[in-house]
C-alpha cells in the first residue's frame, strides 16, 4: 500500500536495545540541531538488551588493560576476528562503560565504592560489570529508555514494523538508501503505513535466535535486519557462527521458544559443570575448564550429552549457599525456582541454545553497510570483533562502541543529494505462511545446531526448500508474514553459509570436517540464495 504518512528527518533508527538506543542519544549528543526517528517493531523494551544477565565488559580494573582484553577476545573468535575492530572494541570500551554511567545506569559496586567486576568464560580478568547482580540489560535498558524519553530530538514510534528499505540515486547513479517504509499498529498519528526518510538509515534490530526452536532470544529476534539488509543488496558475513549459550535451563524435551539463561557469571563465581553421574567434564578440556570460551563449553556438553545418550547435563553450584545466590544472581535464582529446581539445594538441569549471532551485516570500522546510506550496529552487524566466536559480555560493549562511531561519522558528514527511486526488493511483495514456522524452527534445531555435518545441513535445505515453495501459496499480508519471510530469508543463508564452510571452527562444529583449515576466510552475499531475496 502507499504511504500514508511521511517524516523526514536526518536519522532512522530500527530497533531499541542497547545498540540503537545509544545510536540515536549519541547523534543528537554531537549534532546540536540534529533529528532522529527511532522505531521499534515491539515495545521499546522487548529487545534481546533487558534479558542480558552477566554484564559488559571492559579492561577497568587498575590490574587489566584493554591489550589483555583484546588477546582474549582474539582467542575466543577462533582465527576470524578482525583486530582493528577488536582494537577499537578493547580501547574504547572503558569510555563506553563511562558513558553508559553518565547516562545513569547504575552498576554494582564494591564496599568501597569501585566497580564490583566479575569473570565468565574466556576472560583471564575481572573485566565484567554487572547491576542488580544478574540483571545488567535491564538496568542499562532502563537507563537509555529513559535518556531517550527524556530528549525532544528523537522520535519514538513502538510497534512499527519495516517491511522495506527506500532507495534513492546518489551522484553518478549510485544507489543510496534513504530511508523505509514502516507498518504502525497503533493509534493516532503514525498509525498505518508510512514512510520515514532520511539520510541514513541505522538497522539495530538485534539478532535471529528465533529461526531455532530453543533459544535464549526473545520473540522479536527474527533476523529482520539481515534480511532487509540483504534485499537491499548488502553483503553478510560470518552468519554460520551461530553462538549456542551452554548453560540454558532445560525445561524439558518439548520446550520451545525463548528459554531461561544462567548466565556464565555463575560459572565465573565458581560453579562447575557434571554430567548424569556427578562426574566434571571440563577439567581437561581446555585450560580455563569451565570458564572455557563459550564454543568450547557448548561443545563438550554435546559430546558428552551424545556419549551419555542423554539430553542435558548439570551446573552445581550449591556450595555457593543461599547469601550468594540471593545477592548475586536472585533473576536466575528465581527464574530456577519458577520451574521447581532451587540451586541452593538441587544441581541445575542445562543444555545448550541459540544465543547470539556473531555474523551479520559486514560493516566497516564506523558500522557502513557495503550499501551507501545503509549502517549497522550491535547483533545485526558483522564488525569483525566476535570472529567465530563472541566472547562473552562483548555484545552489550560492541553495542555502545560501535554506536558512538556511527554517531560521531553522521554528526560529523555532508548531507547527500538524493533522487528517490523505489524501495528496495520488497518484503511486502514476499509473504511467507507463518504457519510454517514450527517446522522450520525445529528444522534448524536438528540439523543446525552445534553439531553440524553434510548430511544434516542438506536436509535442512532441502527442508527449507520444500517449506518456501508450501509457504508461499495466497497469505495474509501484515506483519506476521514479512516477518516469517525474514526469518526463512536468513534461515536459508546461514544454511547455505554453514554448508559452504567445509571446517570445524569456533561455533560452527563440523563433524565431518573436524580440523580447522589453516584459511580463515568467507563471505556470504546471501543474495538470491534462496529465490525469496528479490
Ligand atoms: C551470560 O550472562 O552468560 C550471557 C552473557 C553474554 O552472552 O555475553
Amino acid at each position: 500500500p502507499e504511504p500514508g504518512w511521511t517524516i523526514e528527518t536526518d536519522v532512522v533508527v530500527v530497533g531499541s536495545g542497547i545498540a540503537g538506543l545509544s545510536t540515536a542519544l549519541g547523534y543528537v549528543e554531537q549534532d546540536p540541531g540534529g533529528r532522529v526517528v527511532l522505531v521499534t517493531k515491539d515495545l521499546l523494551t522487548s529487545g534481546s538488551t533487558r534479558w542480558a544477565q552477566g554484564g559488559i565488559a571492559a579492561a577497568l580494573d587498575p590490574a587489566d588493560d584493554p591489550l589483555a582484553h583484546m588477546v582474549d577476545t582474539v582467542e575466543a573468535g577462533a582465527g576470524m576476528c578482525d583486530t582493528d575492530a577488536v582494537r577499537i572494541l578493547t580501547e574504547e570500551g572503558p569510555a563506553a562503560l563511562r558513558w553508559l554511567i553518565a547516562k545513569g545506569t547504575a552498576f554494582d559496586r564494591t564496599e568501597d565504592g569501585a566497580l564490583s567486576l566479575t569473570r565468565e568464560g574466556g576472560h583471564r580478568a575481572d573485566r565484567i560489570a554487572h547491576a542488580g547482580g544478574d540483571a545488567t540489560g535491564a538496568e542499562i535498558e532502563r537507563a537509555l529508555v529513559e535518556a531517550v524519553r527524556a530528549e525532544s530530538r528523537i522520535e519514538l514510534v513502538e510497534h512499527a514494523f519495516v517491511p522495506d528499505l527506500l532507495l534513492a540515486e546518489a551522484g553518478a547513479g549510485e544507489p543510496r538508501v534513504r530511508g523505509l517504509t514502516v507498518h504502525v499498529m497503533g493509534e493516532g498519528e503514525r498509525d498505518g503505513v508510512g514512510s520515514v526518510l532520511a539520510r541514513a538509515v541505522v538497522l539495530a534490530t538485534g539478532g535471529l535466535g528465533q529461526v531455532f526452536a530453543a533459544t535464549t532470544n526473545p520473540e522479536v529476534s527474527t533476523g529482520d535486519g539481515i534480511a532487509l539488509g540483504l534485499r537491499a543488496g548488502a553483503e553478510a558475513r560470518d552468519l554460520e557462527f551461530v553462538q549456542f549459550h551452554p548453560t540454558v535451563l532445560w525445561l524439558g524435551p518439548d520446550s520451545k521458544g525463548r528459554q531461561p539463561l544462567v548466565s556464565e557469571a555463575v560459572r565465573g563465581e565458581g560453579a562447575f559443570l557434571v554430567d548424569a553421574e556427578g562426574r566434571r567434564f571440563m577439567t581437561g578440556v581446555h585450560e580455563l575448564a569451565d570458564l572455557a570460551p563459550r564454543d568450547v563449553v557448548a561443545t563438550a556438553i554435546a559430546r558428552v550429552m551424545a556419549e551419555t545418550g542423554t539430553d542435558h547435563v548439570h551446573l552445581d553450584a550449591r556450595h555457593f549457599g543461599a547469601d550468594v545466590w540471593e545477592r548475586r544472581f536472585p533473576t536466575i535464582l528465581a527464574s530456577c525456582r519458577a520451574h521447581g529446581i532451587d540451586p541452593v539445594t538441587d544441581l541445575v538441569p542445562v543444555s545448550p541454545a541459540a544465543h547470539y549471532a556473531s555474523g551479520g551485516l559486514a560493516v566497516d570500522l564506523d558500522g557502513r553497510t557495503s550499501v551507501p546510506g545503509l549502517y549497522a550496529v550491535g547483533e545485526v552487524a558483522r564488525t569483525g570483533v566476535h570472529g567465530a566466536n563472541r566472547l562473552a559480555s562483548n555484545s552489550l560493549l560492541e553495542g555502545i562502541v560501535f554506536a558512538g562511531r556511527i554517531a560521531a561519522r553522521l554528526a560529523g558528514e555532508e548531507p547527500v543529494a538524493v533522487v528517490p527511486t523505489a524501495p528496495a526488493a520488497g518484503a511486502a511483495g514476499t509473504l511467507v505462511d507463518p504457519a510454517v514456522l514450527p517446522d522450520l524452527q525445529a528444522c534448524m534445531s536438528r540439523h543446525v545446531g552445534v553439531r553440524r555435518d553434510a548430511e544434516g545441513l542438506e536436509a535442512a535445505r532441502a527442508e527449507l526448500g520444500r517449506l518456501a515453495d508450501t509457504a508461499r501459496g495466497p497469505v495474509e499480508p501484515g506483519v506476521a508474514a514479512w516477518q516469517a519471510a525474514n526469518m526463512l530469508t536468513v534461515a536459508t543463508v546461514l544454511v547455505q553459509a554453514a554448508i559452504e564452510r567445509t571446517e570445524t571452527r569456533g561455533a560452527h562444529w563440523r563433524a565431518d570436517y573436524p580440523v580447522t583449515s589453516p584459511l580463515a576466510q568467507g563471505v556470504c552475499s546471501g543474495l538470491g540464495v534462496d529465490g525469496l531475496a528479490r
